[in-house]
């Protein structure tokens, strides 16, 4: 039998997300109160432990009362932070060092029996190899707006960007149609084109460019001169920042200096390119709006609080279990753990044959094939 934990740790990890500080609560709430377990909160994911002195502290019930419905997180969060790839200070520049030796023994010296990572699927998949090669306890618990984790219907923090996302589009309407003209707006979501199909849906989008399915410009163009055709002089294109044209690869943002080191690629400027193109060959005057970080920021929505609590209170009971290597998911209407393992190998991505594509291209929106 597992043995049960007395002492946890609690840190979250990658871009910020709407429902962390929910999680953080259900965690700290549940573990003080039902298990009687201690918590401990790390400081920007994992750096906490790396850095000195230490920025690693006990968390009580007073540290997390009245974040519920606050955005971000009050742990701090990086995507720099790699204890298999630390960026690190050395002369002549800044290399990417293996510091898990030093993580491991400050999680032993703070006496904790494992460490809840909240995180998307960076993080996820660092929490993961932690467990199967240094022997660090982890429960997994993920975030992102982006959907794109495997094993969950959803991630906290996707209808809260899908909101965001409805929001502007509906307000594009209005001055798309006073101007007559193409208005695009990119939406994040990286390689997944979740955010972007739900938001482009909700919002009635009339064209709707995902990462899976690669568009073609000439549809586009026919698409939109169809609309005028039919007496609609203006129209909203909704594309994720990860989607590109048959053929072509992601625009992204070059990343060159020391200090994005051990960071992921950036998608961006897909927008402005498709906005570009679409005037060239339509002579429609056509305006980009870049959504950005609007789409994370701020007070999540109630699924996500919801949801984020019950994932905060199922990582809570898994911990204090010592059933570690779990993942908590949603698999509607049941909160459960899957293996860790389970999640991590594989990217999820929008099915093809899903619901949402079939309701889109139901009401006549153009997916660019
Ligand atoms: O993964 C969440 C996300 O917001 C993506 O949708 C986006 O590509 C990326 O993070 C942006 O990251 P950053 O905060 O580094 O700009």
């Amino acid at each position: 039998m597992a043995e049960k934990a007395r002492r946890v740790g609690v840190l979250t990890g990658g871009g910020d997300c709407p429902g962390l500080n929910a999680v953080i609560r259900g965690v700290v709430h549940r573990l003080l109160r039902h298990h009687k377990v201690e918590v401990f909160g790390s400081e920007d994911a994992f750096n906490g432990f790396l850095d000195e002195p230490a920025r690693v502290y006990p968390l009580a019930l007073g540290s997390v009362s009245g974040i519920l419905g606050k955005g971000g997180t009050i742990l701090g969060t990086t995507n720099r932070g790699n204890p298999f790839a630390f960026p690190t200070k050395v002369p002549g520049g800044t290399e990417l060092l293996d510091v898990t030796d030093r993580l491991k023994a400050a999680v032993e010296g703070f006496g904790l029996d494992g460490l809840i990572c909240i995180g998307g699927d960076g993080t996820l998949g660092i929490a993961h190899r932690l467990m199967a090669e240094c022997g660090i306890n982890v429960i997994g618990v993920p975030k992102t707006i982006d959907n794109d984790v495997a094993s969950t219907d959803y991630t906290f923090g996707f209808w809260t960007a899908v909101q965001r996302a409805t929001d502007a589009i509906d307000t594009l309407h209005s001055t798309a149609e006073s101007h007559d003209r193409v208005m695009v707006v990119e939406l994040m979501g990286r390689d997944a084109g979740f955010i972007t199909l739900a938001a482009g849906l909700a919002g009635g989008a009339d064209v709707i460019l995902i990462p899976e399915i690669p568009y073609d410009l000439t549809v586009l163009k026919s698409k939109i001169q169809r609309r005028r055709l039919y007496g609609r002089s203006f129209s909203i294109v909704a594309v994720a920042e990860g989607a590109h044209a048959k053929g072509e690869g992601q625009k992204t943002e070059t990343l060159t200096d020391d200090r994005q080191k051990g960071r992921e690629r950036k998608l961006g400027g897909i927008g402005r390119w498709v906005a570009g193109q679409l005037e060239e060959v339509t002579g429609i005057e056509t305006r980009v709006t870049v959504l950005g970080h609007l789409q994370r920021g701020g007070s999540p929505v109630a699924f996500d609080r919801v949801l984020a609590t019950s994932f905060g209170v199922a990582a809570a009971d898994a911990a204090a279990e010592g059933d570690w290597g779990k993942m908590v998911t949603l698999q509607t209407p049941h909160v459960v753990r899957v293996p860790l393992a389970e999640a991590v190998g594989q990217k999820r991505i929008v099915d093809l044959a899903s619901t949402w594509i079939e309701a889109a291209r139901g009401v006549g929106i153009c997916l660019g094939d």
